[in-house]
C-alpha cells in the first residue's frame, strides 16, 4: 500500500515537473526571457525604449505584415538596433516567433 502511494506521488511529481519544463520551453517563456526587455511584456515597448531604439509594437501594421521567415531572420541575424538574439535553438525561435505573432 505504502509503495503504491509512493509511486502515485512520484508520478505526480514527475508530471508537474514535465509541466514546468514544457512551459519553460514555450514561446511565451522564451519571449519573456529574451525579448520582453525591448519589446515589452505584451509586445508593446515602453515609450522610452520605443523612442530610443525605434521598436514598434507587435500590433503595428508594418510588423503584422512581416512573414514568419522575416521575423525568424530578425531574431537570428538581428535588424537595425536589434542584435541577433543568442542562445536559442531553431525550435525555440520558431515558438517565440509564433508567440510574437500572436501578440496584439
Ligand atoms: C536589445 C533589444 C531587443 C531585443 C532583446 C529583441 N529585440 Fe526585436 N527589435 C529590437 C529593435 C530595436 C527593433 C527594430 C529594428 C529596426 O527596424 O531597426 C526590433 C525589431 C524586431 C522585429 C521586426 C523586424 C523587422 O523586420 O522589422 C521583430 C519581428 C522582432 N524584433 C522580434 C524579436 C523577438 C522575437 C525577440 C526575442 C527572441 C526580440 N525581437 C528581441 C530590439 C530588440
Amino acid at each position: 500500500m505504502t509503495k503504491m502511494v509512493r509511486s502515485v506521488l512520484m508520478f505526480a511529481v514527475a508530471a508537474s515537473l514535465a509541466g514546468t519544463l514544457a512551459f519553460a520551453d514555450s514561446g511565451e517563456a522564451t519571449y519573456k526571457a529574451k525579448c520582453s526587455t525591448c519589446h515589452g511584456s505584451t509586445g508593446t515597448p515602453s515609450p522610452g525604449i520605443a523612442k530610443m531604439m525605434g521598436v514598434k509594437p507587435a500590433s503595428d501594421p508594418s510588423i503584422k505584415a512581416l512573414s514568419v521567415a522575416e521575423m525568424t531572420a530578425a531574431v537570428k541575424n538581428g535588424k537595425g538596433k536589434m542584435k541577433p538574439v543568442a542562445g536559442l535553438t531553431d525550435a525555440q525561435i520558431k515558438d517565440v516567433v509564433t508567440y510574437f505573432r500572436s501578440l496584439k
